[in-house]
């Protein structure tokens, strides 16, 4: 590879700021140029007229006219749910789970299907410029299989595992293991898949997770074994990902239900080694800053204190919380715990793959929040949860997220196209240009769609599906 210099409207957060020092952070360079070297890794970021000497003979991208930003992150999405978006389930979640999901996952257990479906999921994370994502993967190992080479093969980042069940209704059945190949399937594609592109978990672009589906989905024996395994692999960077306080349906819905069969004052306890009645210990913890929890609308401050302790991230979904109507997630109260918040589409809980879209809608949810508890987001608060609070949540945040000088150059070209670009072109109504500044990235982020985003790249590499 030779050394790269793309032009085009630079926007990202520089350094390393928490979501409340976002605004700070902002970079925006209208005429910039990011440098990439032959290793994939910035160079330079900043004016186009600063460029060093050194990088003259550069081969020139002009993109401008467009946008340069940091690859999307997408924190929680389910590679099994890729033909299931928009499933009418005649209900919340687990009415939901329960007459669409498990069906549908189900129909992996057949190879050519998951091909299939491992191709079109890799295409869709391309068409929406996710270049990293934490991956809820199929119950089948043949599809873990497909997807992890096809990402391999389409150059995207991904971290991903089976979705361990070893009970659930009827129609989970197919889905469902027996403890022991719960561990044993576990165990199997850590070995073969984890940082299985490179050899080493710090350069690696491929990473395996161990995903209970959630805690009714498993027993105490699972989370047992599971505490176990992970202990075994936490030191060679394995990641665990689930879902947590997602419904609050009082009586039925998954968190009463959650904490009725446990009898545990808190449905993170059961992910934290406290899964016995009264939240004693039974086994290890499977919290850690390489654990991301899924939606945590209804999180009680002991839980979110936890987590912020633990360095666990969550994964918002707003978009999903729409759709199942599952509530808001309490920013101003989730935000003031410490715990890093980044974005998730949740596809097929949520009908939107391209992260601007969940921040679209954690915008206008947020907004809309009662009362004192109601805030506009700033567009850098927005821009944070979909890249720079996304590579810390998969603590990799040393390596992408901003265009720093060292970090592996993963990035959008976004260009424009129908209604986005009248709207940039009239975006702007301050004449105070640092509020016109946020006018247009505002403007950037809510007004994109798959049809503007034209080149994505992943260390500094072009990514094609
Ligand atoms: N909780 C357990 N499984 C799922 C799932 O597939 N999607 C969502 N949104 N929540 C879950
Ligand atoms: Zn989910």
């Amino acid at each position: 590879m030779t050394t790269d210099v793309h032009y085009g409207h630079i926007f990202h957060l520089k350094g390393s700021p928490t979501v409340t020092e976002a605004a700070a952070a902002l970079v925006s360079v209208p005429d910039g140029a990011l440098v990439v070297g032959s290793d994939g890794r910035v160079l330079f970021a900043g004016e186009r007229a600063a460029v060093p000497a050194e990088y003259a003979s550069a081969t020139v991208h002009d993109q401008r006219g467009g946008y340069l930003l940091p690859g999307f992150v997408d924190t929680h999405i389910h590679f099994p749910q890729t033909y299931a978006g928009d499933s009418y389930g005649g209900g919340q979640l687990l009415e939901w789970l329960t007459n669409c999901i498990f069906p549908s996952e189900s129909s992996y257990a057949e190879p050519e299907f998951a091909q299939e479906a491992a191709v079109e999921f890799t295409r869709r994370r391309i068409a929406a410029g996710t270049t990293a994502a934490m991956v809820f993967g199929s119950a089948f190992p043949h599809a873990q299989d497909a997807l992890f080479s096809q990402t391999q093969k389409a150059g995207l980042r991904i971290v991903s595992g089976r979705g361990i069940q070893t009970r659930g209704p009827a129609s989970a059945e197919p889905l469902i293991t027996s403890e022991e190949d719960a561990i044993r399937l576990t165990r199997e594609e850590i070995e073969k898949w984890h940082a299985a592109d490179t050899g080493d978990v710090n350069t690696a672009l491929l990473h395996v997770a161990i995903v209970p589906r959630f805690s009714l989905a498993v027993t105490t024996e699972t989370l047992r074994n599971l505490g176990e395994l992970y202990d075994e692999f936490r030191d060679r960077g394995v990641y665990v990902h689930t879902h947590l306080n997602e419904n609050n349906r009082p009586g039925t819905g998954e968190v009463d239900s959650t904490k009725r069969e446990y009898q545990v004052d808190t449905y993170l306890d059961t992910y934290d080694g406290k899964f016995l009645p009264g939240s004693q210990v039974g086994g290890k913890s499977l919290l850690g800053p390489r654990t991301i929890l899924a939606h945590c609308v209804h999180c009680q401050d002991a839980e979110l204190a936890r987590m912020a302790e633990t360095g666990a991230s969550i994964a918002h979904c707003p978009v999903s919380q729409l759709f199942l109507g599952s509530g808001t997630m309490p920013w101003k109260r989730t935000i003031a715990s410490g715990v890093n918040v980044a974005a998730g589409t949740d596809f097929g809980g949520g009908d939107e793959w391209l992260v601007p879209r969940v921040l679209g809608d954690a915008f206008k949810q947020h907004i809309s929040e009662d009362g004192a508890a109601g805030v506009s987001l700033h567009p850098a608060e927005l821009l944070f949860l979909g890249t720079l609070g996304g590579a810390r949540a998969l603590d990799m945040e040393d390596r992408f997220g901003n265009f720093d000088e060292g970090k592996e150059a993963d990035f959008v070209v976004v260009q424009p196209a129908g209604a986005l670009k009248g709207l940039l072109r009239n975006a702007v109504r301050a004449g105070d240009a640092g509020l016109a500044r946020d006018q247009t990235l505002f403007a950037l982020l809510m007004g994109l769609r798959e049809s503007s985003i034209a080149e994505v790249y992943v260390r500094g590499r072009r990514v094609v599906a």
